[in-house]
């Protein structure tokens, strides 16, 4: 995890306390927008490589054989953070197309850097809130794969509203996938793996791959923050579930 917003989230906050204030008009958001600091180099790949990698939100479905420049099997991540996982991921899949969307600049001119050093012709940006990304860009059924890991846990009670894995947001996610479509997620915050547990298990269109919480798969690489975590003796729950 990069940040957990939650400490910026405080009831006094004026995000907050606005969405507190208007429920019919604001859609609860599982982020806080903050001004992050973009480095240089950040910078320089988001000059140099964003025209090439990055889209802008649109309210209509992009032609995303076009955009990927061939027909392949397709997975959404959502919230890639500083993009280590995602690099890394499509560098081991190169068969694979990956589509990151992630709210956070500086993310996105971390990602843009890695895909600069390591080539990668596999991957392409949205900078935007995922959930009206998956409303008016993603097709019913068009997705071979979802990837979320160690969304923000929004640890406070009254923050759980915030959480982005809730049945609404997965009935969303669910009928963007194909059937057979898996749904890869994973957290280090035990009370939000039973939640997520729960949600997915309740969605009647999708079938857990294992018994309960699913072994890391292989192409999942352990982070820098997550192996800290794990020697501290913190645990990390992976699900993968199906649709049927
Ligand atoms: C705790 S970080 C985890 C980042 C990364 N996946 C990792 O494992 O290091 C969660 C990320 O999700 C992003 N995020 C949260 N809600 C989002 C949304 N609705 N759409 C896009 N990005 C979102 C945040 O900006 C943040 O970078």
């Amino acid at each position: 995890m990069i940040h957990d917003p939650q400490d910026d989230a405080d009831p006094a906050d004026p995000v907050v306390a606005s969405e507190t204030a208007a429920p019919h008009h604001r859609r609860i958001r599982s982020f806080v927008t903050r001004a992050g600091r973009v480095s240089t180099g950040q910078r320089r790949a988001l000059d140099e490589f964003g025209p090439s990698f990055v889209l802008g939100f649109s309210p209509e479905q992009p032609d995303w054989d076009a955009v990927f420049g061939r027909r392949a099997p397709r997975v959404l991540e959502i919230g890639f953070g500083m993009g280590a996982t995602t690099a890394e991921i499509a560098a081991t899949r190169p068969s694979d197309d990956f589509l990151g969307v992630e709210v956070h600049e500086p993310g996105v001119g971390a990602l843009l850097k890695l895909i600069g050093e390591h080539d990668l012709t596999n991957i392409r940006i949205i900078q935007h809130d995922a959930v009206e990304v998956l409303e008016h860009m993603i097709a019913p059924e068009s997705l071979d794969g979802v990837h979320i890991y160690f969304p923000d846990p929004w640890h406070k009670a009254r923050h759980h509203k915030r959480r982005l894995i809730k049945p609404k947001f997965v009935a969303l996610l669910v009928s963007r996938l194909k059937p057979g479509g898996y749904i890869h997620l994973a957290t280090d915050w035990q009370n939000y793996a039973e939640q997520m547990l729960d949600v997915l298990s309740a969605e009647p269109e999708l079938q857990n791959t294992a018994d309960g919480y699913a072994p890391r798969p292989d192409y999942r690489p352990v982070t820098k923050f997550e192996r800290r975590g794990l020697k501290l003796g913190h645990g990390v729950w992976d699900l993968v579930f199906r649709r049927r």
